[in-house]
């Protein structure tokens, strides 16, 4: 008899900082079918320390792992302005691709990248929009969905991070932060961002604006807040409710503990994104790679990303010009449709 022939579906994953660390550990840990054999990481050391973490190897390059023969699947948590060109190697690879958001930093790119996997003529990537797996978000979708609450008259995001990370800009703050509000809205009352205007403090020179509160105005006549922070300190919070014309449905916090101590008597707030979306990442590197053995790619698609990006890139001109901007209509193309 000769050697067992594995099945799993070989990755490499290309960043291994916060966010790539926890997915090479998610999929290794509780994804049955996926096997981590790559990692890439401008540091080495940090390569070497997460591969050898999993047994997988160090690659020498982005570029290598992504040629190599071997290597069946690329997950990219490489940093923001490196997607789209990942995403097009990836694409130019004909590997089915997990890449963290944006899918790309500015519009042009992410039409770039929507214009060549259409051209490939073949879904392969999947954006790393994780709260369309997340139990609570898919719940709070079903109830508003279903009618509930009755007809959605506005949403109100909140989504605070515990401390801004060293690239963070003010327009990052939204195509990095609050893009994925500008995905998850749209997709949990079934409507389209006609138009957004975002309000932030006036700062000094270069420094960060944070706190933003961006106001969305839906196609269908709802409006949406979302106030978004970087610097939130206590925590990383995030919340959501849907105002209808029936009643309002919105997240409770996951597996939530209360403590009393010190006089105070309160509920603890989760320190990171990780610990926040533990499930939701790993139904969603489940949902992935069982896309890819079956050969029917999960959603969010490319085209999500794009429609992020545009709302995205809406909310940086209204940033700066202090105006209310419409988001461009597009037509699907027939790949996403
Ligand atoms: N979906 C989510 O919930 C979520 C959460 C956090 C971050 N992200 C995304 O994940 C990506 C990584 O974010 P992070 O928080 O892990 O950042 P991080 O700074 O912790 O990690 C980035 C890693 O990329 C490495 N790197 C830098 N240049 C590189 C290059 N040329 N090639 C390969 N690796 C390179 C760095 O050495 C670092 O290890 C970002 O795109 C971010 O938007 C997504």
């Amino acid at each position: 008899m000769g050697e067992p022939v594995s099945t799993d579906v070989r990755i490499g994953v290309v960043g291994a900082g916060a966010m790539g660390a926890a997915h090479v550990e998610t999929l290794h840990r509780w994804v049955p079918g996926a096997q981590v054999v790559a990692v890439y990481d401008l540091d080495l050391d940090r390569a070497e320390a997460v591969a050898g973490s999993v047994g997988a190897f160090a690659a020498s390059s982005a570029e290598s792992l992504i040629q190599d023969d071997a290597i069946e699947a690329v997950l990219v948590a490489a940093p923001d302005p490196l997607h789209e060109e990942l995403a097009l190697a990836c694409l130019a690879a004909g590997k089915p691709t997990l890449l963290e958001k944006p899918l790309s930093t500015s519009v042009e790119g992410a039409r770039r990248v929507v214009d060549a996997e259409v051209a490939v003529g073949r879904r392969l990537l999947q954006l790393g929009f994780m709260r369309r797996f997340d139990p609570a978000y898919v719940a709070l979708r079903s109830a508003v969905l279903a009618g509930e609450v009755g007809r959605p008259r506005a949403v109100h995001c909140v989504h605070r991070n515990v401390q801004a990370h060293p690239s963070a800009t003010s327009d990052g703050v939204l195509v990095n932060s609050a893009i994925h509000e500008f995905d998850c809205v749209p997709w949990l009352v079934g409507d389209r961002v006609d138009a957004v205007t975002v309000f932030a403090p006036r700062v000094d020179g270069d420094a960060l604006q944070d706190v933003q509160v961006i106001v969305l105005e839906m196609a269908g006549g709802s409006v949406v807040t979302v106030e978004v922070s970087v610097n939130a300190r206590y925590g990383y919070d995030i919340h959501t409710e849907v105002v209808g014309t029936e009643g309002t449905v919105s997240l409770s916090p996951p597996y939530g503990l209360s403590s009393r101590r010190d006089a105070l008597d309160g509920r603890r707030v989760g320190a990171d994104f990780v610990a926040r979306f533990a499930d939701a990442y790993r139904i969603e590197l489940a949902a992935w790679v069982d896309g890819i053995r079956s050969g029917s790619p999960a959603t969010p698609s490319a085209w999500d990303g794009y429609l992020a990006t545009e709302i995205a890139f809406a909310a940086i001109e209204s940033l700066h010009t202090r105006a209310r901007v419409e988001v461009p209509r597009y037509d699907v193309p027939a790949l996403y449709g």
